[in-house]
């Protein structure tokens, strides 16, 4: 039996393809490859020296899911598939309605027809909204300030009411904090298109002489330096998250929501001082005015993870920053 992995050339995606392998797994990767590149699975099948299942289908297509479902037998997704811009996300609502919101319903209609009934979706603490205190725990009120997040947050309110009325469906919500590092091999790593909006891919890319400098947003927040404080998790503990998430829905537990973190924030100053130590010098930067809608400090809980899955991130700030580091300045172009 395989587990199918949507978005599985993506970032996050390529490395659950290659963790899941590395334990035992069968997967089978889905991607419609609109933010992402077929070299991503292609470095990863080099690296198990097996060839991975790929289909270039985008989920909305329900009779090319229909035809991955027929070709192998499936019996649980991970669904890394969406987009996640979330200034574009304020330009272009529809698109990102359609792609995620409707996209996940026809995805779970096949599932369904399919008799597959295990899921692990990929969330996101933007479900949090502006968190009122830190940590933030599973049980805080939801809230969403943009189309993206208000598609997350809809694409969990339907998971839950689907597991409220259909019983026999386990599905893992997995909230993500600040997702970032790379395999320590340096050779998958996030790779995205044009100018980042994330903190660390813009980082790395200064780094490495693509731009001039990084803009700090912000340096009058009311925290410990005064810059935005957040939580970064190595995408490696990431994925060995789903892998816990993956094994509690195999003992039929209905829904179940975690959040993936580290329990610790780190500010934007810290972030680019753990990464002037991996690269071995300053990463020249200029504190600016704040941006919009951002919170002074979003980090997890990660206590209920641990209770009930046994799990906990282990590679630090400067683990991550060595890995983001040996993949960018070995694949300045990524994986063009
Ligand atoms: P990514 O863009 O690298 O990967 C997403 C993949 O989905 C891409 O390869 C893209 O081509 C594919 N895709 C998009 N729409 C599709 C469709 N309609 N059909 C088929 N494939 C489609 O992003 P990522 O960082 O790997 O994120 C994976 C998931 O995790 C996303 O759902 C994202 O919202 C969520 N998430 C990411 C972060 C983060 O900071 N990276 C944080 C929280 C949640
Ligand atoms: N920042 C800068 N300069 C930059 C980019 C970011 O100073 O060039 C700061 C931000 O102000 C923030 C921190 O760095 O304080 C992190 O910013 P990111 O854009 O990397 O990440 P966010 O926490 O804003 O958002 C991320 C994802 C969202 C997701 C959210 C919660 O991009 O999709 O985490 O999971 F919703």
């Amino acid at each position: 039996m395989a587990i199918l992995i949507t978005g599985g050339t993506g970032y996050i995606g390529s490395h659950a393809c290659l963790e899941l392998i590395r334990a035992g797994r069968q997967v089978v990767a889905l991607d419609n490859l609109s933010n992402s590149r077929r070299a991503a699975l292609t470095r990863v099948e080099g690296m198990v020296g097996r060839s991975i299942p790929f289909h270039q289908v985008d989920i909305r297509d329900r009779a090319g899911l229909e035809g991955v479902f027929r070709a192998h037998e499936i019996d649980s997704v991970m669904h890394f598939a969406g987009l996640k811009a979330v200034g574009e996300s304020v330009g272009q609502p529809l698109r990102y309605y359609d792609n995620n919101i409707n996209g996940t319903l026809v995805l779970l209609e096949v599932m369904r027809a399919a008799g597959v009934r295990s899921m692990v979706f990929s969330s996101s603490a933007t479900v949090y909204g502006d968190p009122k205190r830190v940590p933030v725990t599973e049980d805080f009120p939801l809230a969403a300030t943009n189309p993206y997040g208000r598609s997350k947050l809809f694409i969990e309110d339907m998971l839950r009411d689907l597991v409220r009325a259909e019983p026999g469906w386990d599905i893992a919500l997995l909230r993500y904090f600040n997702p970032t590092g790379a395999d320590e091999s340096g050779l998958i790593g996030e790779d995205p298109n044009g100018i980042p909006n994330n903190l660390v891919p813009y980082v790395a890319q200064v780094a490495v002489g693509k731009h001039d400098k990084v803009a700090v947003y912000g340096g009058d927040y009311p925290t410990r330096d005064g810059t935005g404080i957040r939580d970064y998790i190595h995408v490696t503990d990431l994925v060995i998250g789903h892998l816990r998430a993956l094994e509690k829905l195999a003992s039929h537990p209905g829904l179940v929501t975690y959040n993936l973190g580290t329990g610790r924030g780190y500010s934007v100053l810290e972030m680019l001082a753990a990464f002037a130590r991996a690269v071995g010098r300053p990463i020249p930067h200029e504190i600016v005015a704040r941006r919009p809608g951002d919170a002074a400090e979003c980090w997890s809980d990660a206590t209920k993870a641990k209770t009930e899955l046994g799990w906990v991130a282990v590679r630090d700030l400067d683990v991550m920053c060595a890995d983001v580091w040996r993949w960018q300045s070995r694949n300045p172009a990524g994986f063009a």
